[in-house]
């Protein structure tokens, strides 16, 4: 299947599968790089930068496909040293990065010059578009009920992926459930539908009639 976001990470499938703390390891990375989505490596579950390099080594030894390294970048005062997390993403080759947490622009320069397509990770469409702003080629959509920390917003996809559709212009992904136009016909055909059976079989007191004693 060919579409924006295989084209960008040259991919066979449209599935990225999302950065996840200690439990995004080189072998699970591999095996969805070798099922033919990106697979991802999280970052900071690697105590160090060099812990790292050796975690994008063994996963090269288990695919020869495109994966990539998520970089959460959190709102913490003792930073994690992110350019060194960022050299050695560099320095092992990887292609592409999936940003999450606070804003990427900082460390997209050095990500850019290394030919590096970012993803940035988002619950808001107001941050999507910042991350389209400032230079992101892919933007991850996560609505309120996906996994992990669903943002502050509590805005659910249902109501945050069609709004995202209709303003961004890079590609995006999605988390969890697609709530496209064919979906909402569907359910709102199935409402109509149960609404006239039971507005048919509903009795004056509001029970049908089989339940009434
Ligand atoms: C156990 C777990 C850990 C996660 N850790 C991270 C993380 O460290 N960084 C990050 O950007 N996203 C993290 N996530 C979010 C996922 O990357 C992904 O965006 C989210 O799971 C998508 O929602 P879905 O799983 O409902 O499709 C985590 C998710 C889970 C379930």
């Amino acid at each position: 299947m060919k579409t924006r976001i295989t084209e960008l990470f040259g991919i066979e499938h449209p599935i990225i599968q999302g950065g996840m703390h200690y439990v995004g390891f080189a072998e699970l990375a591999a095996a969805v790089s070798n099922a033919g989505g990106l697979g991802i490596i999280t970052g900071l579950t690697q105590k160090s930068p060099e812990l790292l390099a050796r975690e994008i080594a063994r996963c090269r030894e288990m695919t020869d496909k495109p994966f990539g390294v998520n970089l959460t970048f959190l709102p913490t005062f003792a930073k994690p040293p992110y350019p060194e997390y960022i050299r050695a993403i560099i320095e092992g080759g990887v292609k592409a990065v999936e940003t999450a947490g606070r804003n990427p622009e900082p460390y997209l320069p050095y990500l850019k010059a290394a030919g590096i397509k970012v993803i940035h990770k988002c619950t808001s469409v107001r941050h999507s578009l910042k991350a389209e702003a400032i230079g992101c080629d892919a933007v991850s959509v996560d609505g309120f009920e996906c996994g992990g920390h669903p943002g502050e917003d509590d805005v659910p996809n249902f109501i945050l992926l069609p709004r995202a559709a209709e303003e961004l212009k890079i590609p995006w992904r999605r988390s969890r459930s697609a709530p496209r136009a064919s979906t909402w016909a569907r359910a709102s055909s199935r409402r109509r539908r149960r609404r006239s059976t039971r507005t048919s079989s509903r009795p004056s007191c509001g029970r049908p009639s089989s339940t009434r004693a």
